[in-house]
């Protein structure tokens, strides 16, 4: 039996197994994958359309009446001034005279829009069973009408004052994102990139700090690190690299090989593909431009001008302007599919924590 069931009874799931939401990376037939084995699916819904969204939820219950995780972003928004964006584009200049692209080609960054109201009409009407959010909580009024559906409500912590801050405003769970986690920091009661925390340190301080279950994200791909994190004071685990390996992905195939070729010191943290830290496979345009570039204008318009130079340069299956999230533990990552992934996991980690499975 698990040593600690708090996060099984809050989801109502049956394995301590969440899988990260992953904004591009993942849709329906990976979440369901996941619930239907037993743990909790996620549906990333920064990048999503109401009637993809729908869409989506509506396959994830095709396959399963499970409970699933409906995963928003909720930024405040930052308008980037034309000087800004002007100096970002003369800093890819160079880049543009070598695919020879006009310079005066219209560029939009890949939308990822923060939850609003019309997103709380949504979830009223989808009614998940769980919402998780990223970049803290939406504003007391949208966060009380989807409290008000019923719905656990949990968001992503870097550092313990912004766990304590989560609980005070009324979230059920807390992910302590430590620093080697792939893909966006959750960070939004600070900026400093440099200081962020790593999961060993964090997961234990978070969980002396808040009394709602904390969930350990961050360098987990295999039974090893679910049964750490349960040992550092965790209820459960959110998973996120490892899943890139299977086949529910929806990854490129140049993410897909960047991956299987990448190790643990071969990532970083950059901002320059949407302007907010994020941890990738390091790659032309992360050496050369960043990782870190004061230059990035605000989150996600850094990706506007990239765009171009990704298409031109993916043409030619090159992935040197392409984000190639990963977290540190890729070398773990085993292609197997999203259900078995989850039970190998949860049994694996139950093994080591010398439990029987129950
Ligand atoms: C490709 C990718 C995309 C991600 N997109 C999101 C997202 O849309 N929403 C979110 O809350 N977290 C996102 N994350 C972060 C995960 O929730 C989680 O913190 C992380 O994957 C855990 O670390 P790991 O990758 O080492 O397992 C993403 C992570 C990756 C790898």
């Amino acid at each position: 039996m698990w040593p600690d069931r708090r996060a099984l009874d809050l989801f109502e799931i049956e394995l301590p197994i969440l899988q990260a939401p992953m904004a591009g990376a993942n849709g329906a037939a990976m979440a369901a994958a996941v619930s239907a084995a037993g743990g909790l699916g996620s549906l990333p819904c920064a990048m999503l359309s109401a009637d993809r969204i729908r869409e989506e939820a509506a396959a994830i219950r095709a396959e399963t009446d499970r409970p699933f995780n409906l995963n928003f972003f909720c930024h405040a928004p930052e308008e980037p001034d034309e000087a800004t964006l002007e100096a970002w584009k003369a800093r890819l200049a160079a880049y543009y005279d070598e695919f020879d692209i006009d310079p005066a080609t219209p560029v939009t960054a890949p939308n990822r829009a923060p939850f609003d109201a019309a997103m709380a009409d949504l979830v009223d009407e989808l009614a998940p069973a769980v919402v998780s959010f990223h970049f803290g909580l939406p504003a007391e009024d949208l966060l009380e009408r989807v409290k008000a559906t019923g719905a656990v409500v949990m968001s992503s912590a870097t550092t313990v004052a912004e766990a304590r801050w989560l609980e005070d405003r009324g979230a059920d769970a807390v992910i302590a994102q430590g620093s080697e986690a792939g893909g966006h920091r959750g960070m939004f009661l600070t900026n400093a990139v440099a200081s962020q925390v790593g999961t060993f340190a964090l997961v234990p301080q978070i969980a002396d700090a808040v009394s709602i279950p904390v969930i350990a994200a961050g360098g987990i791909a295999d039974g090893r690190g679910v049964a750490a994190a349960f040992m550092l004071g965790a209820a459960a685990a959110q998973v996120g690299t490892a899943y890139l390996f299977t086949p529910e992905a929806t990854i490129s195939e140049l993410h897909r090989a960047a991956l299987a070729h990448g190790s643990a010191d071969e990532t970083a943290l950059t901002n320059v593909f949407t302007g907010r830290p994020a941890r990738g496979l390091v790659n032309r345009v992360m050496r050369e431009v960043g990782p870190l570039s004061d230059a990035a204008p605000p989150f996600p318009t850094a990706g506007g001008a990239l765009a171009p130079l990704k298409a031109k340069a993916e043409a030619v299956a090159s992935p040197d302007f392409s984000s190639l999230w990963s977290g540190q533990a890729m070398t773990l990552g085993r292609r197997q599919d999203s259900g078995a992934l989850t039970r190998r996991l949860a049994s694996e980690g139950l093994a080591r924590l010398g439990g029987s499975p129950g």
